[in-house]
């Protein structure tokens, strides 16, 4: 959550401070600001809403300063106006900040700087952050041989309980920049004569795609000729620089109105190239070369538990079925948020994997923590590449689908079941089904990129279902088996960007309360695709047909049956029940998109949400 973007180099700042914020408004829009400086004072604007709302507010021509910082906000302490908007300056000016992440001890340390005379304007923690480094700069006789500027950041982050990414000017020194990190991702990146500081590699890959990703109790201190990484501790480290791995044009629309749209409708391409090295079409072989050391540990596993939050838990529910189906492994999905606080019992032989799309929400990284602390093997399968949880992990998989850049997930969502399903053929192969079995099972699953173009073709048709059923404020999502958890996520992405409230069901549990919300005309999206639990589900769908539901129906291709029971009909191609999800939830997210926009609503960056909550 929030958006940090620094620049210290040649060029006039503001311009590209805006550009950044622009690129990270993803993590977070409710408020945003700038702080420049080119000897004398800091100047600061910043303003509740929008980077547009900002830039309104930008002096005309920008200001020289090739020095500045910059934030866009997703208020955690106080509310998205102007004054709590970053970056916050300690009360006499000489120390602008600004943070992602939250300061625990914000409420006691406020209180005592007070008491040592400080002002606060905000009601944020960060404001405590500005004053704390503004009460250490003032200690002269302190600074023991250091840059006073850095030694003052040092004493401050010791004092400091929470998670921050921190980027930190002093009016002292105008050729200065400082980044801290502490469970809040901040990389810089290195240009030729300029530095990017930032949360996310999307604001840096426009100016260079050389970067050192800092690591927690971290900093860096950026002059105009060099840049110094220490630990907080002030003992010197050396950092390698990294490629960054994706591309400007990756996170450009490319013609889309949207990213979502975008990005669903990149899934074909996407899910290729995630399974290209990994699926040896030749040999019908799966190789997953980040985890192969540990795969002999993953065969012989008692218990998998997968831990994960929001759109990733689904990909986990769905991985369940297919390490139990396949591999015949006692597996749990578990929201990380609950997994980490409910003291779990981590057996010998117990195996963890976190899915995350950011690799940086907060409760999974927890859990993984919480994970290796009581002795399991973690494993990670994760988007961003050199993300904390990537990093945290023993080993992982990634899933190679280029940045994800809509607040609602979709592409991420099929990359994690395709890896999920790959690692269970693989086990599977290794545990309990016939070569023969595996050899089908990986020819069905390189025909899914395929399968979903067809489906893509249909996004009209899918757009008219939502137009037809736009004025209905409650809708049901129902599937059964491996599509269950489709019905979540597809439930989870009408509510998160059309703001319409629904739920996700496995279909017979609507018999046990939810049949009595069912009133005439209720949309009630029901995945009765071809399989075991068809007539099972046909049976739900009469029962809401009864009482006056409208029947949405996403079925198998050719099902001629189902048409008589569906007042609206979405067919997927023919595959084996296992891999239906990665099917199935495309004209959920379809339906989720077009109702969105059909309501007016800024389908990338929905009310309240961030893409990567950083926060608990
Ligand atoms: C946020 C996003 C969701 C995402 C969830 C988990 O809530 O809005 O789209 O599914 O975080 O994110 P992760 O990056 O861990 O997959």
């Amino acid at each position: 959550m929030c958006g940090i973007v620094a620049y210290l180099g040649k060029k006039v700042a503001q311009p590209i401070l805006i550009e950044g914020l622009k690129r990270l408004e993803y993590r977070g829009y409710d408020s945003a600001g700038v702080a420049l400086l080119d000897g004398g004072a800091i100047k600061v604007k910043k303003t509740s809403g929008r980077i547009n709302a900002l830039e309104e507010i930008l002096d005309e021509p920008a200001p020289s300063d090739s020095l500045g910082i910059g934030h866009t906000r997703w208020a955690t302490h106080g509310q998205p106006n102007t004054v709590n908007a970053h970056p916050h300056l300690d009360y006499t000016g000489k120390i602008a900040v600004v943070h992602n992440g939250i300061i625990e001890n914000y409420a006691t340390l406020k209180t005592w700087l007070q008491n040592e005379g400080a002002d606060f304007a905000s009601e944020t923690d960060t404001e405590v952050v500005a004053n704390l480094i503004a009460y250490f700069y003032a200690k002269e006789d302190q600074a023991p041989g250091q840059n006073k500027f850095e030694w003052a950041v040092q004493q401050a982050l010791r004092e400091l309980h929470g998670t921050y990414g921190l980027a930190i000017l002093c009016s002292d020194f105008p050729d200065t920049l400082i980044g801290a990190k502490k469970g809040s991702p901040l990389i810089l990146g290195v240009g030729s004569s300029e530095y990017i500081l930032a949360s996310d590699a999307a604001a840096i890959v426009e100016h260079t795609t050389q970067a050192i990703y800092l690591a927690d109790n971290e900093m860096v201190t950026v002059t105009p000729d060099a840049f110094h990484t220490k630990t907080i501790d002030n003992v010197t480290i050396t950092k390698d620089l990294k490629q960054i791995e994706f591309s400007l044009e990756q996170i450009e629309l490319g013609g889309f109105q949207h990213h979502m749209l975008k990005e669903i409708f990149e899934q074909p391409d996407v899910l290729s190239t995630c399974m290209d090295g990994r699926i040896d079409r030749l040999n019908n072989r799966i190789k997953l070369g980040g985890i192969a050391s540990y795969l002999r540990e993953l065969t012989r596993t008692k218990r998998l538990i997968m831990t994960a939050c929001g759109t990733a838990f689904h990909a986990g529910l769905v991985g369940e079925f297919l390490f139990e189906q396949l591999a015949r492994i006692p597996t749990e999905t578990e929201y990380a948020s609950e997994f980490r606080y409910r003291n779990p019992i981590i057996e010998d032989q117990t195996v963890v994997i976190a899915i995350s799309q950011s690799g940086e929400t907060a409760d999974t990284l927890a859990a993984v923590e919480q994970a290796k602390e009581r002795g399991a093997t973690v494993l990670g399968i994760v988007n961003v590449v050199g993300s904390s949880i990537a990093r945290a992990t023993d080993a992982g998989i990634y899933l190679h689908v280029g940045p994800e850049i809509g607040v609602a997930s979709t592409k991420a969502f099929t990359a994690q079941v395709t890896v999920l399903a790959m690692l269970a053929i693989e086990l599977g192969r290794r545990r309990h089904i016939s070569s023969n079995d595996a050899d089908r099972y990986i020819h069905e699953l390189s025909q899914i990129p395929d399968k979903i173009s067809s489906i893509l073709d249909q996004s009209d048709h899918i757009k008219e279902i939502a137009a037809a059923n736009l004025n209905e404020e409650n809708w049901l999502f129902l599937g059964r088996g491996f599509n269950y958890p489709v019905a979540l996520e597809g439930a989870l992405k009408l509510k998160e960007i059309s703001y319409i409230h629904a739920e996700g069901l496995p279909a017979a549990e609507m018999k046990h309360g939810p049949i009595a919300l069912i009133v005439d005309g209720m949309p009630a999206v029901f995945i009765a695709t071809a399989g075991p639990q068809y007539d099972k589900i046909m049976g739900n769908i009469e029962e809401v047909r009864a009482r006056g539901g409208k029947i949405i129906v996403v079925a198998t291709k050719g099902d001629e049956n189902i048409k008589k029971h569906a007042d609206h009909l979405i067919a997927v191609p023919q595959t084996p029940e296992l891999f239906q999800p990665l099917l199935t939830v495309l004209p959920l997210q379809l339906l989720a998109y077009h109702a969105a926009v059909l309501r007016g609503h800024d389908v990338d960056k929905p009310r309240n949400l961030a893409k990567s909550v950083t926060v608990e």
